[in-house]
């Protein structure tokens, strides 16, 4: 492993002051191996609010003043999906070091883009694919790994929920902003499936519906087929549009060669289901967003990615064909944009 020299603590500057930047914080504070040093946001008084609430760090709404800071070494963009692209070649440009959320880009092109600059400058970019981080993506893969049900062959996953977006105008019901509803919440299931199966995705057909209103200008709602080259399968459920607006679940099955795994919203433990009869998983209870910023300070200092770019770049092909396949009715054959 590349051994890099770092700072003991690294100077954490945050991009986007809403919603996700609070949890980020909370990552930051809580990891002994950094530390907070600035808010920017374009809403300069988001910028000042979150600065009072956090230990009065310095704000700006002006990225480049930020990142010409003596104390920066990385930024953690937590800005609406469209804007990673310009606020991540700000940040390769001055040489720091990027966990953004995801998705990574909302092209296929931005994706590979901000790929190539972070290669380029020779800093670490790491997309916040947050649910490989979460104790049920970390159980279900670490009982693949260690060969429990044989190959996995068969994911079948749904994430359903009753909530809708903050309102009718907010960004993340605007196409353009979010990408849609495959870019800003179907990334989730198509990357997790994807890492569980370890193989190459060939082929997307995916459904939506605006299910929530007519008038919504995105899908809530998404059905999607993953086909992989080995001839492994995922059936994967995205929803926003479950009536409550409370409801949300969680349901997953692994099916391999030898077994299937089986767990749901509760994150207590997975079941295990062989010829040998039914047992348990433990479940690897952590904290998403810490072990998620915590992994990206190991990748800083050497360690191999637990979010290589190259996956961060895939889940956004895959959820541009679901967006493709959606609006067409057709299956939509992979690789053909790289
Ligand atoms: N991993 C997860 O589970 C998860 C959950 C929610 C959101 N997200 C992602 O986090 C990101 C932010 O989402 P949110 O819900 O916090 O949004 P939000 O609307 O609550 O906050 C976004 C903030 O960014 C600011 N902003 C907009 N453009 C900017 C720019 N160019 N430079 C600086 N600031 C800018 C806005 O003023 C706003 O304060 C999105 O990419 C979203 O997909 C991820």
């Amino acid at each position: 492993m590349e051994q890099r020299s770092v700072p003991s603590r690294i100077g954490t500057l945050l991009v986007g002051a809403g919603f996700i930047a609070e949890v980020h914080a909370a990552a930051v504070t809580a990891s002994d191996r950094a530390h907070l040093v600035g808010i920017v946001d374009t809403d300069p008084g988001r910028a000042a609010a979150f600065s009072r609430s956090h230990g009065a760090i310095p704000h700006t709404d002006d990225l480049a003043e930020a990142l010409a800071w003596p104390d920066v070494d990385a930024v953690v963009a937590c800005t609406p999906n469209h804007t990673h692209l310009g606020v991540g070649a700000a940040v390769a440009a001055a040489g720091k070091h990027l966990l953004v959320e995801k998705p990574l880009a909302t092209t296929v092109a931005d994706a590979q883009a901000l790929a190539a600059a972070f290669a380029a400058a020779g800093r670490v970019l790491m997309a916040a694919h947050s649910h490989r981080h979460h104790g049920y993506g970390r159980t279900v893969k670490d009982a693949i790994d260690a060969g429990v049900i044989g190959s996995p062959a068969h994911v079948r996953l749904s994430i359903l929920g009753g909530w809708i977006w903050t309102g009718w105008d907010a960004w993340a019901a605007d196409p353009v902003a979010s990408g849609g509803h495959a870019l800003h919440n179907g990334v989730h299931v198509l990357d997790l499936a994807t890492w569980w199966l370890s193989a190459d995705p060939v082929r997307v057909y995916a459904r939506g519906r605006h299910q929530t209103a007519a008038e919504l200008r995105i899908n809530d709602y998404l059905e999607m087929v993953v086909e992989y080259a080995g001839g492994e399968v995922a059936v994967l459920e995205m929803s926003r549009a479950h009536r409550p607006g409370s409801f949300g679940l969680r349901d997953l099955r692994v099916v391999g060669s030898a077994g299937m795994i089986s767990e749901d919203w509760a994150d207590e433990a997975a079941f295990l289901f062989t010829e040998g009869g039914t047992g348990l998983v433990a479940a690897a209870g952590v904290d998403g967003f810490g072990a998620q910023f915590e992994s990206w300070l190991d990748t800083i200092g050497g360690a191999p990615p637990a979010m290589p770019v190259s996956d961060a770049v895939r889940a956004v092909e895959l959820a541009v064909a679901v967006e493709e396949s959606v609006s067409t009715g057709r299956p939509v054959e992979l690789g053909v944009a790289a």
